[in-house]
């Protein structure tokens, strides 16, 4: 046996001695060589599940099986091969309440082309009105960021919470205050993000009972939540919830769902119809008729040959248990955490700057942090890009489309931001440099239902390029977009 297998045999005897759930999830470590062989036949460290999670095979076969065997025509009609799609397209709808535990008397489950789908549905159709609020953290995805601009429209007032650095968490004593009753016939929206995906940290699921006690709807994102992590909603009741389903298990992409509580959704006022949506409308007559439920708000024709995977997937995870796969990624992001934490140039500073929490409580597997120079200057993280990709290792560089917990990492200001014109023509780089920002991105890790110890190893061994490194070569590409 070689030196480097028998340290990494050694440092994996010392993972699962200090995390014993970890010999639970072997289950993991079988898919992985059968169901995934494909990562390890073409030699990838894949830590890029916050981006896209991965798709068993078997899921995809199983998919396949069913096209083949059967005719699917257009739901939107009552033929025999129509039929045979509406009963998919509702198997699949309840198949989404049941995951989520979620009673049909309660939620209505609408599929939508993606997690961003479903909160452009809530955005464009929440009754916003003068006087309203639209309250959200710092950390938000763009796809949450987004609804100012119809709260905006609206003449609803938008108020950002702030994360505090270095945690990059709410203060705990903060929100209350920002959660103040409006008196009158108000609609005000608290959204938030169950789990970042930028830092991993977990929101806590208690605000949500906390915003209804002062009359507040919320909207919760769990795009970045859900794929790791129990979603139970007959514990928790917030009125909205998004998700992509290629997070939660690989395929299909291309579909995600607004979960909504029917007294929720029976206040949002949609802008217009399609096809699909309604009952009836005329022509000579301006007038239309709402379909019911979740149909209102599904525009066109259904992603209807892919929703069939949806239920596979969902079974699929079922069967492995979320709590595994969560049980898996916390052991494996534990040890990923500490060994980043500890990595040391030779003079003795760190070697890497981590943005979040730096102990494992209250938060997912997914790691954002920035490699540095002995100086304590942030590597360029398209060099990073450069080396990983020569490792064949795939993680995420850049802002992960979530600038308020960037502008809090980064500990960059208000006045910072608006102190330089970010004009007609200019690139993301130009900005960054006009503003004097130490870094234009940051590095995410994020890890998934078969990452394995071996990932974390090439990973770690991978880490080590950036020890002593005092330069990077000038001819990176440009940065063109967040
Ligand atoms: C927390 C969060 N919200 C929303 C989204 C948007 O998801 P999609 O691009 O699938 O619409 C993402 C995607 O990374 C996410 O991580």
């Amino acid at each position: 046996m070689s030196l480097a297998s028998s340290q990494t045999q050694s440092l994996e005897t010392a993972f699962r001695r200090d995390h014993p759930g970890y010999a639970n999830t072997a289950v993991l470590d079988e898919l992985r060589r059968t169901d995934f062989a494909r990562l390890d036949r073409g030699g990838h460290v894949y830590l890029d599940y916050t981006g896209g999670g991965l798709y068993a095979e078997s899921q995809l076969r199983e998919h396949m099986r069913l096209l083949e065997n059967d005719v699917f025509g257009n739901p939107h009609s009552i033929n025999p091969t129509s039929a045979a799609s509406t009963e998919l397209v509702e198997r699949a709808r309840a198949s989404v309440l049941e995951f989520f535990n979620a009673s049909p008397e309660e939620y209505v489950a609408i599929f939508t082309p993606n997690a961003t789908g479903a909160l452009r549905l809530v955005g464009e159709a929440y009754p916003f009105h003068p006087g309203d609020r639209f309250l959200l953290t710092f950390d938000n995805h763009n796809s949450v960021n987004g609804i100012r601009e119809f709260a905006r429209a609206r003449g609803a007032e938008t108020t950002y919470v702030p994360s505090v650095a270095p945690d990059l968490r709410v203060d705990e004593d903060l929100l209350p205050r920002y959660l103040t009753d409006t008196p009158g016939d108000h609609h005000n929206l608290l959204a938030y993000p169950a789990q970042s995906n930028f830092s991993g940290v977990h929101h806590p699921l208690g605000w949500i009972e906390l915003a209804h006690s002062h009359g507040w709807d919320v909207l919760l994102d769990a795009a970045a939540y859900v794929p790791t992590s129990r979603l139970d909603l007959s514990r928790w009741h917030p009125d909205f919830v998004a998700i992509s389903f290629y997070k939660m298990f690989g395929w299909p992409t291309g579909v995600g769902c607004l979960l909504a509580r029917r007294d929720a959704l029976a206040k949002l006022e949609r802008p217009w119809f399609s096809g699909g949506t309604i009952v009836a409308a005329f022509v000579q007559r301006e007038y239309y008729q709402s379909a019911p439920g979740a149909a209102h708000f599904e525009d066109g024709t259904v992603n209807y040959l892919n929703l069939p995977a949806v239920e596979i997937g969902l079974r699929f995870l079922d069967r492995i248990g979320l709590e595994t796969i969560h049980m898996r990624v916390s052991a494996l992001g534990d040890w990923l955490l500490g060994a980043l934490d500890s990595l040391r140039h030779t003079d003795g500073s760190p070697a890497v700057a981590i943005y979040g929490p730096r102990t494992w409580q209250r938060r997912g597997a997914t790691i954002a942090f920035n490699f540095l120079h002995p100086d304590g200057s942030v590597v360029d993280e398209r060099y990073v890009d450069r080396v990983a990709s020569r490792h064949n290792i795939s993680l995420r560089t850049g802002c992960f489309c979530n600038p308020g917990a960037g502008e809090v990492a980064f500990t960059i200001s208000r006045e910072t931001l608006v102190g330089g014109e970010f004009g007609e023509g200019m690139t993301l780089d130009d900005y960054v440099r006009a503003i004097g920002l130490p870094s234009g991105g940051a590095i995410r890790a994020s890890l998934g239902l078969v990452s394995s110890f071996a990932d974390l190893r090439r990973f770690q061994q991978f880490a080590t390029e950036f020890i002593d490194l005092r330069s990077v070569p000038d001819d990176l590409p440009p940065r063109n977009t967040c």
